[in-house]
């Protein structure tokens, strides 16, 4: 069942009532360009069709917001939007955050009752989180809660939310994406000014996510961390940001480790992505799959965020998929999913080889983008929805 059906159907069966509407959001794979966007650099992450959706339905006879999570055992949670969260982790935070920094409408709200249910994996690197923020402050807007905002504008609240409350000082790259890209498109953004470029997937390419197993634990200390070592790095280097820093600088060599590494995995990995956005619009696979490669050398190797089980995942697609495509993780890092790029046609034997080296359960758990997928936006609604569904 889609996350929309379950997010209709828990809120029927928690309310007794059926819901106004239910908004949508998607996750994102990012193809190519991990830890640059809070250094300004360019990424080219794609939004899925899997996603987080809210059903809702406005209460007249009191206000606040009660909310019911169908993934977390049928919690539930009650506020006033006004109320201001304390800092945390889980559904809660990113629900009463949302409330509290979006605009509150003019009119004056009433009450608004929710149910959220999703169909991303936690933990992948999928971007459940902005993907939950997004399709929370789309029904909070379509319930009167909150006033509308430009999809920029609500990507950048949606990153709010991480910082200000979940203490996760991340880019805006998976916000940006789950708000503004397109289904079926890679979407080339430059995190300094916000602009874009929706890129078809070429005709004949597949893109494949296999979950490695390892879900990230409790690494925001270690991602906060990455950004301040960027950061000291560009100070360092006289830079407002890595952005700003040339591949080959000979200052690089300069400075201290591990800054050193850090900030050539930066300023490498952002000249990739522009090789590989490249690539994606002459349909050059074999070039494309080289980037993928170097890119999760780098993350590994000078970024240090990958996992051994990670690697091994890369190494096994790597080898099945051979010189038409490549393999890297892709998100944060520390686990989490990892992302290959292929010809369509060979997705079913780089599957087999997934359930040879991994068991059927794990194939089975790939998921495969090709881009003729069904996938259509529906404009009068604001909310990306999946037109087989
Ligand atoms: C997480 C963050 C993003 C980005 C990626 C790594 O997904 O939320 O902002 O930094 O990690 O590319």
């Amino acid at each position: 069942m889609s996350a929309e059906a379950r997010a209709h159907a828990a809120f029927l069966c928690h309310f007794g009532e059926t819901p106004e509407g239910v908004a949508f959001a998607p996750g994102r794979v990012n193809l190519i360009g991990d830890h640059v966007d809070y250094c300004d650099g360019l990424v080219l992450p794609m939004p899925l069709q899997l996603g987080t959706a809210v059903a809702w339905r406005r209460r007249e006879e009191r206000a606040g917001i009660r909310a019911l999570a169908a993934d977390f055992a049928d919690e539930t949670d009650s506020f006033s939007p006004g109320e201001q969260p304390a800092p945390g982790h889980g559904w809660r935070t990113y629900l009463r955050g949302m409330a509290a920094i979006l605009p509150p409408c003019l009119e004056g709200a009433g009450g608004l009752d929710l149910a959220i249910a999703g169909d991303l994996p936690r933990g992948a690197g999928l971007s459940s989180s902005a993907s939950l923020c997004t399709a929370l402050a789309r029904a909070l807007v379509a319930g009167g809660v909150a006033a509308p905002l430009p999809p920029v504008e609500l990507a950048r609240a949606a990153q709010r939310a991480e910082h200000d409350y979940a203490k996760v000082a991340c880019g805006i790259m998976d916000q940006m994406a789950s708000t503004c890209g397109l289904p079926g498109h890679a979407m080339l953004l430059d995190c300094r000014t916000l602009g874009w470029r929706d890129l078809a997937l070429p005709a004949g390419w597949a893109v494949m996510i296999v979950p490695s197993g390892v879900t990230r634990g409790l690494v925001d200390g270690e991602y906060n961390l990455r950004r301040t070592q960027c950061q000291a790095a560009a100070r360092a280097l006289g830079a407002g940001s890595l952005r700003d820093v040339p591949p080959g600088d000979p200052a690089l060599a300069d400075l201290p480790e591990p800054e050193a590494c850090r900030a050539r995995h930066v300023v490498e990995e952002i000249a990739r992505v522009e090789q590989a956005a490249d690539c994606l619009l002459h349909a050059d696979l074999v070039g494309f799959g080289a980037c993928l490669g170097r890119s999760h050398q780098s993350l590994r190797d000078l970024f240090e965020v990958s996992h051994p089980q990670v690697d091994r995942l890369v190494a096994t697609l790597q080898s099945a998929i051979g010189l038409q495509g490549g393999a890297r993780m892709t998100g944060g890092g520390f686990g989490g999913a990892v992302v290959a790029v292929m010809a369509a046609s060979e997705t079913a034997r780089v599957r087999g080889s997934v359930a040879s080296h991994y068991g059927q359960q794990a194939a089975d758990a790939a998921l495969v983008l090709v881009p003729e997928n069904p996938v259509v936006l529906h404009a009068s609604t604001h909310m990306y929805r999946k037109s087989s569904q």
